[in-house]
């Protein structure tokens, strides 16, 4: 394990909203990530690199400790089951609900219903809970055409603006959880470099509630 501290964050709106958060940090990297094509950027601190990945990588890399530290929406965190990891702080960040969606009274019938979903995990978790049967379909993305393509009676889904779903017919019919972006961190970089990771972790508190 490196001195250094190594971050992991994704394209789009993770970085787009925790760069200010990292600048205010005091962390800035050389150049802009969302344009260069480089994977592994250098910040103006020698010794913090950051790494960028697929959003649902995150909390992989964070695990097995290829990356010290990592910011992952809380949708991505539930469905991979944070083992070997520690949330550190709400960044506030990409907030939006994990819902059930489907056609208006979709979710009202007492056979199996299908569900198709990214978050195959957390779906089976949520009506198991409830003592409900459904079947759930893996989809990767464009969850809100499950239901008008005949392949799924609800989706489980992010939803901000409800836009997505509107557009296509669809409805929020049951709240889940609410979701934000949390910064996590593997267990022994924690240890091993507790005063490091803690004036990071206390310097983005602070510019959480300047911002919030
Ligand atoms: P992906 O390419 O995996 O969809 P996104 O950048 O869209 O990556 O999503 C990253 C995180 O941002 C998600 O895990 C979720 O926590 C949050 N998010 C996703 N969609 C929205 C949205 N429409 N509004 C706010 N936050 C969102
Ligand atoms: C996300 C999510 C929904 C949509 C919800 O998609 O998967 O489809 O936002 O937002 P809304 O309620 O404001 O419409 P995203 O924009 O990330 O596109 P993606 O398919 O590339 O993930
Ligand atoms: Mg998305």
């Amino acid at each position: 394990m490196s001195n250094g501290l190594t971050i992991a964050l994704s394209k789009g709106r993770i970085l787009e909203d925790t760069l200010p958060l990292l600048a205010a940090a005091g962390i800035e990297p050389t150049e802009d990530p969302e344009r260069s094509r480089k994977l592994v950027l250098d910040t103006n601190q020698p010794d913090v690199k950051l790494v960028i990945l697929r959003a649902t990588d995150v909390p992989t890399y964070v695990q097995y400790g290829a990356a010290d530290l990592g910011v992952a929406g809380k949708d991505v965190l539930m469905e991979h089951g944070g083992r070997h990891l520690y949330e550190l702080l709400d960044l506030g960040i990409a907030r939006c609900r994990l819902m059930v969606a489907g056609r208006p009274g979709a979710n009202a019938g007492n056979g199996t219903l299908r569900v198709a979903t990214k978050f195959v995990n957390i779906a089976r978790r949520y009506f198991a809970g409830q003592g409900r049967q459904v079947e759930t379909i893996k989809l990767y993305g464009s969850m809100e055409l499950a239901p008008l393509a005949g392949l799924a009676d609800l989706i489980v889904d992010l939803v901000d603006t409800g836009n997505t779903l509107r557009a296509n017919g669809l409805e929020p019919l049951e709240h889940i959880a609410d979701i934000s972006s949390r910064l996590i961190v593997n267990r022994a970089s924690m240890k091993m470099k507790h005063q490091r990771i803690k004036a990071l972790v206390d310097r983005l508190g602070e510019a959480v509630s300047e911002a919030g």
